[in-house]
Order: C-alpha cells, then structure tokens, then sequence
C-alpha cells in the first residue's frame, strides 16, 4: 500500500471532539519522545505533517490526519483512513494533575472511539524494557484493545543490540500473556519498517 496524500484534520481535547467516527482509524501512543510524531512523517512522507521535538512532551491533543492511499488493486484506490497522533506518558516534569488529565483523555479515547482498528504501542528499541510501557501493554490488555508493538530508533544502535532489547521486551510479555502481539522495527531516518506497517494497516482497512 502507498500514501498518495495526507493531511492535518483537527486537535481535539477530549474523544468527544474527535471527527466522526466514519473511517478506519489507526492510534499512535507511547513514552513521551519516543517518535510517534515522526513515523507518522515517515509512514506519509510529510516531514512537518505531525510537529515533532527533541523535548518530550510536545504533543498534547488527539490530533487526526486524514490519509488516502491505494493499494495497487482498483478496489483499495482511494481509499480514506485516519492516523492519530497521541500525546505520550511517562514525561517527568508534568503534574500529577496533568497525569490524570492525560490518563482521561486516553482511556476514553481508547476505549470509546468506535472506528478505532488497532493502537499502534512504540517503544524505544535502545532500552532494556521499562516498567512503564509494560504496564500499558497490560492496560491495553484489559481494555481489550487491539494493539500491536512498534520499537522505534532502530537507527541509533547496532542490530544485535537492538533486537536483544525487542526479545527481552517479548519476553517479559511472555510471562503474562499466551499469544504475543505482532511487532515491527523502525526507523524514522532510515524508513525501516515503512512498508510492512503500512501493509499491516491495509490488511485491517480490506477487513
Ligand atoms: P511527544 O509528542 O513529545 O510525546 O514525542 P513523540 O513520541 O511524538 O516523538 P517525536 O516524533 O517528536 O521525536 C522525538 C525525538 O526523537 C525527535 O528529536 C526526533 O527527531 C527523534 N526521533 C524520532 N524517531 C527517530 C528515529 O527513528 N531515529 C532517530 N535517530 N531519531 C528519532
Ligand atoms: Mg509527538
């Protein structure tokens, strides 16, 4: 599947802001500077489409692209899907208050949005697992939530170490859960895992 356009929609507060809920959706959330906002750049080819940082925290809304895409067949041209780009947790200077906010905001939209296809979990591949995404990999659990796991930066470190972190994060998961989600490896620089999300993304919308 290929992009063939995207483009800013709205901001929203809360789900109830959110765009009706009339195409398939596809949620972006993880640790606050992890690289949401630039593999939705790299997946559309747009690299100011979501504004992106060096200092965590910068996205604080449910913000909605529309994208249409094609997929090589008649049948999946122009096609419209949504991409959203989440505010991320685990940003230390915030309030408690503006956790609890977060946390709102989140779960409503996660659990209430109805067009929502699958959330897209990034965690950052040059760590050892934190306790922090694990236990949002629980939350998303018990929300029964489909989801699927995406370790970002690949880039920044050498493959072998990489995917030692990518199997220990798996087998951490292991411990708890019997069927393991899918994951993917990227990088925002270089485009890994590009097509293989977007073609994970089409396989939902031909659903
Ligand atoms: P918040 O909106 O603050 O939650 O952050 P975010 O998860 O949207 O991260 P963002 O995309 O803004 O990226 C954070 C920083 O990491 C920026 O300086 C990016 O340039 C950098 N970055 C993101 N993805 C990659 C990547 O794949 N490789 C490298 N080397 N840097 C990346
Ligand atoms: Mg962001």
């Amino acid at each position: 599947m290929e992009i063939v356009s995207a483009k800013y929609i709205i901001s929203s507060a809360t789900y109830k802001q959110c765009p009706g809920p009339d195409k398939p959706e596809y949620a972006f959330i993880g640790r606050s500077n992890v690289g949401k906002s630039s593999l939705i750049n790299m997946l559309c080819n747009q690299r100011g489409l979501a504004k992106t940082s060096a200092t965590p925290g910068k996205t604080q809304l449910i913000n909605h692209f529309e994208v249409i895409s094609k997929d090589g067949t008649k049948k999946g041209t122009g096609r419209a899907w949504y991409l959203v780009d989440l505010p991320g947790y685990g940003y230390a200077v915030t309030s408690q208050k503006s956790r609890n906010n977060w946390a709102n905001m989140i779960e409503s939209y996660i659990r209430k949005r109805p067009n929502l296809g699958c959330v897209f979990l990034l965690v950052d591949s040059r760590h050892t697992p934190q306790t922090i995404d694990l236990n949002f990999v629980q939350q998303l659990g018990e929300w029964q939530v489909p989801f699927v796991l995406v370790f970002t930066k690949a880039d920044k470190n050498k493959p072998g170490a990489t995917n030692r972190n990518v199997k220990s994060f798996l087998d951490e998961l292991q411990k708890t859960w019997e069927e393991l989600p899918p994951f993917f490896v990227t990088s925002a620089i270089d485009k890994t895992g590009k097509d293989d999300i977007l073609d994970y993304i089409a396989d939902i919308n031909a659903e």
